[in-house]
């Protein structure tokens, strides 16, 4: 496990002037056009003299003249089968309300406030996710292009019938939900296991809605074993999940032990983990899925380290507990979110 984490190259960057996200990812001979279109930018920067200085293992492009890097873009692209679409990706800001606020009227209230800055963040695709009491009333004043809603969970039976106490992912979707969380650590405290995780998002995704899937680990030691866990997790929640459907599906890393806590992760882990995300996936679907799935990182997310988050930690986008519930806070996480590239 170790050995395999190794393979990706730790990646510390001095120059303002980032190495494109995909650059590592993939050991794979089989590139996306987003990846080779994301390296080719990356070229014209450098050759731009836009990087101040580029390490040594950071781009394969550093040697190449640009018009034979084009070619090799394009030989690779063409062997690749050309199966790719370029796709340019909006950040995702969810809110996770969580068990808040106490009444709908306090619902209202945030959610009108946070629709203002989300209907001007263009960039952004903004989720909130409030109790399930308050979802049918502000279906009628959310939006599909610039502020949708979500559930923070569902039960693994899809439609109707005789189980007290449930609701399933049909009527999450006939209230006007278009995204649910699944596996949430707050619900994996309560006895969620992977299984019945999986049940739920197979449910769900055969219903129609995104899921908003949550991983991560309690805690980390050095031994590397958090990322044997946060792979099993990804491994037992997917499976039976066909690579279409896993459009609908992205991936939030929320490490237990940042959630709630004075401290979100370091940036520089947030994009290792990002990194070793899409290897997982990419070993268990295929290197498309390294494309299509989005990875947000969820943990006291706050616009203090946002921004660092976003460009450091490379992510696309955030699940955030606490700062949602606060219009101000929520909105500057979203006004950074939109003006990121
Ligand atoms: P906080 O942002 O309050 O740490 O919560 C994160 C979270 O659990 C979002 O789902």
């Amino acid at each position: 496990m170790e050995g395999e984490f190794l393979e990706t190259p730790e990646i510390v960057f001095e120059t303002a002037e980032k190495a494109p996200s995909g650059a590592f990812s993939s050991s794979s001979a089989k590139h996306s056009l987003q990846e080779l279109y994301t390296f080719w930018i990356f070229f014209q920067k450098i050759s731009k003299g836009l990087a101040e200085r580029v390490p040594a293992r950071s781009s394969l492009a550093s040697g190449l003249p640009q018009k034979e890097f084009l070619s090799f873009l394009v030989v690779v692209w063409v062997k690749s089968g050309g199966n790719a679409t370029i796709v340019n990706m909006k950040k995702i800001v969810i809110g996770n309300w969580k068990m808040n606020p106490a009444t709908l009227l306090e619902a209202r209230k945030i959610f009108s406030k946070v629709k203002k800055t989300a209907s001007s963040c263009k960039k952004v695709h903004t989720v909130i996710c409030p109790p399930f009491l308050y979802l049918s009333d502000l279906a009628s004043k959310s939006s599909k292009e610039s502020l949708a809603l979500g559930a923070q969970d569902t039960s693994s039976l899809e439609s109707v019938g005789s189980y007290t106490g449930f609701l399933s992912p049909l009527m999450v979707k006939n209230i006007g939900a278009q995204y649910v969380i699944i596996g949430h650590s707050e619900r994996r405290r309560e006895g969620e296991t992977d299984e019945m995780i999986n049940k739920k998002i197979l449910a769900s995704l055969s219903i129609g809605l995104k899921v908003i899937f949550c991983v991560g680990e309690k805690e980390r030691g050095h031994d590397g074993h958090f990322l044997e866990f946060v792979k099993q997790q990804i491994h037992l929640g997917l499976q039976g999940v066909s690579k279409k459907s896993l459009q609908n599906v992205l991936i939030a890393y929320e490490p237990v032990w940042a959630i709630g806590a004075e401290n979100a992760i370091l940036p520089r882990d947030l994009h290792q983990m990002k990194i070793y995300i899409r290897k997982v996936l990419s070993e268990f679907f295929g290197p498309s899925a390294v494309v299509k799935v989005p990875v947000i990182y969820g943990g006291t997310v706050n616009p203090e380290n946002v921004e660092l988050l976003l460009l450091a930690g490379e992510v696309d986008g955030f699940l955030v507990g606490r700062a949602s519930l606060n219009p101000k806070d929520f909105s500057a996480i979203l006004e950074v979110a939109n003006a990121s590239k």
